[in-house]
């Protein structure tokens, strides 16, 4: 990443941002006896609170400061462009479908989950597709996807390709017809996953928890049905992948613990996107990003209040459960089954 890269950072990040990625910029600001500076406004705006005098010292002003940090945080990175392992993901705003500039950039750690909720047609699956190719300004968005705080080359992109992201999508097409036995094995072999008897058993206990209908090792992958199918493709990749990155396009309509499926990626230390319309997987997120014309229009952390009213909605959600499976099972809805 350059140092104008940097230079934009400090003008749009909050200084907590900053440091939780660059731990070392706080070493920066000590030798300028700068510890105290506010930490929830961008890093330029705390610059300008700073007296003078202290800066002077150092034959400094603010915007040299700037500078400086941002050719230090240039020098830093250029020696740790390894993509080995991912430390964030960071989404730099393009343009919305008007045109407009989205001004915005958020940064997410492993472990996060993020939601992606807006109205239908407003550009959800989009930014997931800007993820998933990691965009650098050439998407209709104009977007650009940093990982580790750093640009993408063309040719670590093209070396990239699939390792960085998996996308679970609505439809699994299983090309071979192996049981889900074999299919496991097969992935386990060509991940070179250690223990690998060991994670098959795992990922096929957890397939099945997290789907409505249980399913053995010996049916055949081309026979399960599409809930099943996402549940197994959910718990292969909590377990089996090296993806750090895991796009989830729409996971409402397949009848699995959607709940449970994302928590489960997240405890796996990988950074997880959902697109949603569902409250219940919009709040159990740490972030929603509201998109509206095709740009991210705001993004929401989840409030302790919003937290709270988890458990209400899951009360909610859970006597639909019911219907849907009374409805499923050829039973009749009655009135006591709407009882909160
Ligand atoms: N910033 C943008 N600039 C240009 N085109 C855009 C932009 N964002 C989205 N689009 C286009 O708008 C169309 C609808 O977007 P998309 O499919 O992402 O909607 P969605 O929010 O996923 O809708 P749904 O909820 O129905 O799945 C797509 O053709 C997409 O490429
Ligand atoms: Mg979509």
């Amino acid at each position: 990443m350059k140092a104008q890269d940097f230079m934009n950072k400090l003008n749009t990040q909050s200084l907590n941002l900053i440091l939780r990625e660059y731990p070392i910029a706080a070493d920066f600001l000590a030798n300028f006896r700068l510890e105290n500076l506010s930490k929830e406004i961008p890093v330029s705006e705390a610059l300008k609170d700073v007296n003078p005098e202290i800066l002077e010292e150092f034959g400094l002003d603010g915007y040299d400061l700037l500078q400086n940090l941002s050719l230090f945080l240039e020098n830093l990175t250029e020696t740790e462009t390894s993509l080995d392992r991912v430390t964030s993901i960071t989404i730099l705003g393009g343009v919305n479908k008007l045109k407009e500039p989205e001004n915005i950039s958020i940064t997410i750690y492993p472990g996060e989950i993020i939601s992606i909720v807006g109205p239908t047609g407003a550009g959800k699956s989009r930014l997931l597709n800007d993820i998933e190719c990691l965009a650098q300004g050439d998407t209709p968005t104009g977007r650009d996807i940093l990982i580790n705080g750093i640009h993408i080359e063309e040719e670590q992109r093209f070396q990239l390709d699939g390792k960085l992201v998996a996308e679970l999508s609505q439809n699994m097409n299983f090309v071979m017809d192996l049981t889900v036995h074999q299919f496991l094995e097969m992935h386990a072999k060509s991940r070179l996953t250690p223990n690998a008897n060991e994670i098959i058993e795992k990922c096929f206990l957890c397939a099945n928890q997290l789907a409505g209908e249980q399913f053995t090792k010996d049916t055949k992958v081309t026979q399960l049905s599409g809930g099943q199918s996402r549940a197994l493709m959910i718990s292969d990749t909590a377990y089996m992948s090296n993806s750090p990155i895991v796009l989830i396009d729409e996971i409402e309509n397949a009848g699995i613990d959607r709940r449970k499926a994302i928590t489960l990626l997240a405890k796996n230390e990988k950074i997880v996107f959902v697109s949603t319309h569902d409250p219940l997987l919009a709040l159990s997120s740490d972030k929603r990003i509201v998109i509206k014309n095709g740009g991210i229009h705001k993004i929401i952390q989840t409030s302790e209040e919003e937290k709270k009213n988890l458990k209400s909605i899951e009360k909610i959600d859970n006597i639909l459960l019911k219907l849907r499976n009374n409805l499923r099972s050829g039973e009749t809805i009655t009135e006591d089954l709407l009882k909160l």
